[in-house]
């Protein structure tokens, strides 16, 4: 159970069977694309204009959470061109032959989908240069003295680069994206168009209150209000008539665990572990992932930019701060909430008294840690 509330709720999760189960719901082209207005409106001129010149469209840089419409986005690229997509991964593609391989069997203004492509390797990685800038491959012949490079060139194409953080890419890999667009978290009224979306789709009959509850939960991602609306579905199906009302979808979120503002227990537990833990912080991520025998990465990708998008938690030089209105939220669940250990004015100013904390110290706060 625990293991498959994380998985609807992580997000980051896309194997196989995602695949073709998500397959349907995916939208199939830009209008079909929900939310993202500025970065649909940037695209659709850039794929018009690469449409009018009879060329290659220029090479594309997603980031953003898991979840958000990367590869969705990649697929419609291809789709608005008119062209094949190929999709591959940073982590899979192990060698630059293989890289190689996979390049010279694309068809012209073809579509080379990488997710994860701040995980190419070096290797990989110098392969790519040459062959995003001038469409040519530097392949190496024979071995020793008479070894010699030799520059074979490709089809245009186009790559469509995925990565939750574009500061992960290497600059000079950055810098051969001719586009960078960054996908946000949607809206509330975003979501619950997907939802809708989707319950037709699937032929769910569900109203609006349900509809509601089930956006509002979704933690401004498309994948997770996908995911939560088949179990609210499952639910209604096992409990009831196979209608959803509000009261059938909030009674499977509750069995899922996920509260009010959409967080899971994962959510709650890096919460409440700065906030008892750390003093509401400062603390650096990787002590936060040590006490959560966490990853780092699942910390700063799934878990982090939903809780600051929240105001849940800060960011500061010194590492993550909870904030008053997380400590409310928790405190609200019934959490235990120590006082924080910073001053509650923010940082102190230059001439005030070192702060004496008012409440009385508490002998198991950690000291802070580096950020
Ligand atoms: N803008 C959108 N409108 C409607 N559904 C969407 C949208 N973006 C994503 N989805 C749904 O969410 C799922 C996850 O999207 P995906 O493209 O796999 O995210 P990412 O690659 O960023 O992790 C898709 O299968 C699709 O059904
Ligand atoms: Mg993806």
């Amino acid at each position: 159970m625990v293991d498959d509330v994380s998985r609807i709720l992580s997000g980051d999760i896309e194997d196989e069977a995602d695949l073709v189960v998500d397959g349907s719901l995916r939208p199939r082209s830009l209008a079909e694309y929900i939310g993202q207005a500025e970065v649909k409106a940037n695209l659709s001129v850039l794929l018009q204009a690469a449409k009018n010149r009879g060329e290659a469209a220029d090479h594309i840089l997603l980031y953003g959470p898991p979840g958000l419409g990367k590869t969705t986005l990649a697929t419609i690229v291809a789709r608005e061109l008119g062209v094949n997509v190929r999709y591959t991964s940073g982590p899979a593609i192990e060698r630059a032959g293989d890289l190689a391989a996979i390049l010279t069997s694309l068809e012209e203004r073809d579509v080379l989908f990488i997710d994860e492509v701040h995980r190419l390797n070096r290797a990989v990685e110098e392969i790519l240069y040459p062959a995003m800038e001038d469409y040519a491959l530097d392949v190496m012949i024979g071995k020793g003295p008479s070894a010699r490079s030799l520059r074979l060139s490709l089809k245009p194409f186009t790559i469509v680069g995925a990565t939750t953080r574009a500061g992960r890419i290497s600059s000079p890999l950055r810098d051969r994206f001719g586009a960078t667009y960054r996908l946000d978290f949607y809206a509330d009224h975003e979501l619950a168009s997907i939802v809708r979306r989707s319950a037709e789709i699937l032929g769910v009959t569900i109203d609006s209150a349900a509809v509601e509850a089930i956006a509002r939960r979704g933690r401004g991602t498309p994948r997770i209000v996908n995911r939560l609306l088949k179990r609210v579905r499952d639910n209604a199906e096992v409990h009831g008539d196979g209608r959803v009302d509000e009261a059938t979808a909030r009674s499977a979120m509750r069995m899922m665990e996920i509260d009010d503002e959409g967080l899971d227990s994962a959510d709650r537990k890096l919460l409440a572990a700065i906030v008892q833990k750390f003093a509401s912080g400062p603390v650096g991520v990787a002590a936060l992932a040590a006490v959560l025998s966490e990853e780092t990465d699942t910390i700063e990708d799934v878990h982090e930019p939903f809780l600051l998008r929240l105001g849940f938690i800060d960011r500061t030089p010194q590492g993550r701060i909870a904030t008053d209105l997380g400590r409310a939220h928790l405190s609200a669940l019934g959490y235990e909430i120590p006082p924080p250990r910073r001053p509650d004015a923010g940082m102190p100013s230059l001439w005030d008294e070192p702060a004496e904390p008012s409440a009385p110290l508490d002998p198991d706060r950690s000291p802070a840690t580096e950020a």
